[in-house]
């Protein structure tokens, strides 16, 4: 790997501990203003000190945050549907390798829509975006989306998410947590990061997806609404912090949640 690649990549993914926690903002560039994210800026100030990177798009980005941030961008370059639209996976390219570099991203992300209507499409928007990004050391990173078929999330169509995604040249992979998941990491050739889902019914069952993703071989979380749609978003990001970076336990992590909030 070319050493402004690696140096990017070093830079979401900590060298001390081999892991990262990705702040999760990107969720309007389809799904419009989700709650607790109507407006942006209110929510990701106060996390930022705790975040290793910050997903989300160049609108969000250049609106809701300050250029002085220090925390690495890992920028959502793909879109063009909706949640009202006919089919989520109808994706393109939405921002140039040019804005990522002037905006100083440390990776680009984009969907892939494996099994969906539109699958071809996507999975050429990474295949070209990866030939693209290599000529400027930029990392990509695939999401393995399941659009509204939330159905797919089992072991064998995300290992097939994957492993497609790392074939055609992806540096990283988002992907969700799921029964077998030790199978998704083992047959996945590069680094894998969890999504958080839609808010789980407790703050220990957050934990738990944390936890168990990492035990199992992901390098970290790209975490959303179970931080910023919780009452009380800089204590569970400091408690999933402890999960990925000091092997807290689901249980320790309750502690360091409860005595933050
Ligand atoms: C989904 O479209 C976005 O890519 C989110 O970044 C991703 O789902 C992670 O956020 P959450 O933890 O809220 O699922």
């Amino acid at each position: 790997m070319d050493w402004g690649r690696r140096n990017r990549l070093a830079k979401i993914i900590k060298l001390e501990t081999g892991r990262t926690v990705m702040l999760a903002v990107d969720h309007g560039y389809f799904l419009g203003p989700i709650s607790k994210l109507e407006n942006a800026r209110k929510t990701i100030g106060p996390l930022l000190p705790f975040a290793d990177a910050l997903m989300l798009t160049r609108g969000i980005l250049r609106s809701s945050v300050d250029p002085e941030c220090s925390v690495p961008v890992v920028l959502r370059v793909s879109g063009g549907s909706s949640i009202i639209g006919k089919d989520l996976s109808m994706e393109g390219i939405t921002t140039s390798m040019k804005e990522a570099l002037r905006l100083n991203a440390a990776a680009v992300a984009l969907s892939i829509f494996v099994g969906a209507e539109y699958e071809y499409q996507t999975l050429m928007n990474l295949a070209n975006l990866v030939n693209e990004a290599s000529e400027y050391g930029m990392p990509v990173l695939a999401v393995t989306a399941v659009g509204k078929e939330l159905g797919k999330r089992d072991a064998r169509f995300l290992s097939l998410s994957c492993r497609i995604a790392a074939e055609l040249g992806a540096s990283f992979v988002k992907t969700y947590y799921c029964d077998g998941f030790e199978k998704v990491v083992e047959s996945c050739p590069i680094p894998l990061v969890v999504a958080g889902g839609p808010k789980l019914e407790t703050e220990l069952d957050a934990f738990k997806l944390a936890y168990d993703a990492v035990k199992k071989g992901a390098v970290g979380v790209d975490m959303g609404r179970n931080i910023w749609q919780s009452p009380h978003p800089i204590a569970m990001i400091k408690a999933v912090r402890a999960v990925v970076h000091k092997k807290a336990s689901p249980e320790e992590a309750l502690g360091v949640f409860n005595r933050s909030k």
